[in-house]
């Protein structure tokens, strides 16, 4: 590949990437609680292999991941509880750990075993999924920021705003913390107030228009906390968390006749490491939860025979109950974004500042973080031999929603292939817009006063950007330009959602229409991305479920 850009820039960059890329680490077993700074929830993690070919639980949580975590430590308090979860354990994992492994990580994925599992949607963007204790949340960028008022006013369920606040206050106890701003995020923020995007808010963790500083889940030291950290807050003789445990399929039965035959899950089946399978089943008033991700809830469905008839029959997988919408509204919002080769030395920073603006897009930015440089591909110039890396900044628009919805198909039979998966990014014109919205706002900060040091000289004695991929059009007025700019450019920001949509597949209690004791909780139920990053919801979501359930179940005894 060609050598773009002046080498020294290379060298300087590979200075600084030296330390983060030469620490390689693959999945091993979990280890046993050694030293005090061990997390005390690996007392009731096992390999899978160590479980009883059958076992009951009142509660069964599909996937150990962003939602699973939260709801699985809140229901152990007055529940027998088990978790599968089809990755290992993060802990002790060097790149997982800390913010500097996030590129690591993402660069080592693969489809089979790495805790990142990469995937590339029909519509050639490459993307990727948590395969860890911890789910997403052990791979991300780790920028922490509440829902937006619409969302709970307009995704279907009947919010309980209290329980919701206290959700996310038990959450940010224990794993959120407030970011430091180094040269760029910094320049960033003043970038986007010369630009308009006001009022400043400062540091906060809630949704306002404007700019502020929101949460991390990595600490002053660059130690990543995920929702695996959460089972710290369970009840540990009520747990149990199987890692390298794949679910393949859901359990059904029809209830007694006096319930008019409904059909209920009583379990599941998983397969441990070895191949060997495994039934968990649920005591009475119990019920699996599947909280596999937007990818994985909808795949176990239609493996279980729930979806559409049609479908599943091309599949010849026999039809528990004909569902029409699962792994239907399928959305990932589109990202683009320019990246510049900087003069000066930058921090590595993930996502710190969000520019909310009121226009369809919200502003972020990174720094010397590969992945985020879009499009990815075009410029990723790696060699195992000679790793050749640049000092680049980067800002870059997710827009909200999105409306554009796409959908999910069944790759195989087996659970370990990942779904053929689309999202028709910008079909709806809509998404276009405030893409074209979006990027406009990324061209007002970059002519603020606050970009001029990251300019470079050029031949003529100027000072300009140097841009890595793409620049942004010249005529910035010119919507065409503008539009080509988004579609040409767009990658994904990872917040990829639906397949169980609240209202198409589930009900406002997050229960899959017509199944007893089967519920779904995590991002496959949204209809659109709550606030600018979706983790905070998605770690209140679990303990907020976990308590109403709670409730119900005692209201009711
Ligand atoms: C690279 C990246 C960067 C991101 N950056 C940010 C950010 O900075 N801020 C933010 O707010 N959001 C970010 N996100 C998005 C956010 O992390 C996700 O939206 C969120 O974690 C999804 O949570 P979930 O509970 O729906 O699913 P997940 O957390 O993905 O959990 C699903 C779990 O289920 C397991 N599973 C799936 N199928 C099976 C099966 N058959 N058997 C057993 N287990 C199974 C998976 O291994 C996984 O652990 C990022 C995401 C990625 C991938
Ligand atoms: C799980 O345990 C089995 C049996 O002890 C072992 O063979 C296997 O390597 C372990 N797998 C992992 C990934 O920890
Ligand atoms: C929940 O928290 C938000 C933001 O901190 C606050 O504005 C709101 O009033 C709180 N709602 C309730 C019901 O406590
Ligand atoms: C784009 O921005 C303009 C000007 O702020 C606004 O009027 C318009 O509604 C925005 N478009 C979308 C789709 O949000």
């Amino acid at each position: 590949m060609a050598r773009p850009i002046c080498f020294w820039l290379q060298y300087f960059a590979f200075l600084m990437f030296i330390g983060p890329i030469v620490s390689y680490a693959l999945p091993r077993p979990p280890r046993p609680p050694q030293s005090p700074q061990d997390p005390s929830y690996l007392k009731f993690v096992s390999n899978a292999t160590e479980f009883p070919s059958e076992d009951y639980y009142d509660y069964i949580i599909v996937g150990g991941g962003t939602a699973g975590c939260p709801l699985a430590a809140t229901l152990s308090h007055s529940y027998k509880v088990l978790v599968l979860e089809r990755g290992g354990v993060p802990h002790g994992e060097t790149n997982l750990m800390s913010q500097e492994g996030f590129l690591a990580t993402l660069m080592e994925a693969d489809t089979y075993n790495s805790p990142a599992q990469s995937f590339t949607s029909e519509d050639g963007v490459e993307n990727a999924r948590g395969r860890v204790l911890g789910g997403s949340s052990a791979i991300n960028a780790g920028f922490y920021s509440r829902a937006d008022d619409d969302f709970y006013k307009k995704s279907g369920v009947n919010w309980d705003l209290r329980v919701v606040n206290q959700s996310y206050e038990w959450v940010e106890r224990a794993i959120v913390f407030r970011p430091e701003l180094k040269n760029w995020q910094s320049a960033v923020r003043d970038g986007l107030l010369e630009a308009g995007v006001d009022p400043y808010i400062g540091f906060s963790l809630d949704h306002s228009v404007g700019t502020k500083i929101g949460g991390s889940t990595f600490d002053s030291t660059g130690k990543r906390y995920s929702a695996a950290d959460l089972l710290n807050y369970a009840r540990p003789f009520n747990i149990k968390v199987a890692v390298y445990a794949n679910v393949e399929r859901i359990l059904l039965a029809t209830s007694s006749p006096y319930m008019g035959s409904r059909l209920s899950a009583i379990g599941v089946v998983y397969r441990d490491h070895t191949g060997r399978y495994h039934h968990a089943i649920v005591r009475e008033h119990g019920e699996v939860i599947l909280s596999a991700g937007a990818i994985g809830s909808p795949q176990l469905l239609l493996l279980s025979g729930i979806g559409p008839r049609p479908y599943l029959s091309s599949w010849g997988i026999p039809v528990a109950h004909h569902l029409p919408f699962v792994g239907q509204f399928l959305f990932d919002n589109p990202r683009s974004g320019v990246s510049i080769v900087a003069p000066i030395p930058l921090e590595h920073s993930l996502i710190q500042v969000v520019g909310i603006t009121e226009s369809g897009a919200y502003i972020e930015a990174a720094s010397n973080v590969i992945p985020f440089i879009s499009p990815a591909r075009s410029i990723f110039i790696w060699t195992p031999s000679s790793p050749l890396y640049l000092t680049v900044a980067t800002l870059m628009e997710k827009i909200i929603g999105p409306l554009s919805s796409g959908s999910l198909r069944l790759a195989s039979t087996d659970v370990r292939v990942n779904p053929i998966v689309r999202f028709n990014y910008f079909s709806n014109p809509v998404d276009l817009q405030r893409c074209v919205n979006g990027t406009r706002k990324i061209g007002d900060i970059l002519r603020s006063r606050s970009m001029e040091d990251f300019k470079v000289r050029n031949w003529f004695g100027g000072h300009d950007f140097r841009f890595v991929g793409p620049a942004l059009p010249v005529d910035q007025a010119d919507n065409h330009l503008m539009e080509d700019f988004c579609r040409r450019t767009v990658s994904t920001i990872w917040h990829y959602h639906g397949g169980c949509v609240v209202g198409k597949v589930v009900d406002g209690d997050f229960r899959v229409f017509g199944i007893d004791a089967l519920r779904i909780v995590d991002g496959s139920t949204f209809g659109v991305s709550p606030g600018t990053n979706p983790q905070a919801t998605l770690l209140m979501l679990g303990r907020y479920v976990g308590l109403k359930i709670i409730r119900e179940r005692t209201r009711y005894r």
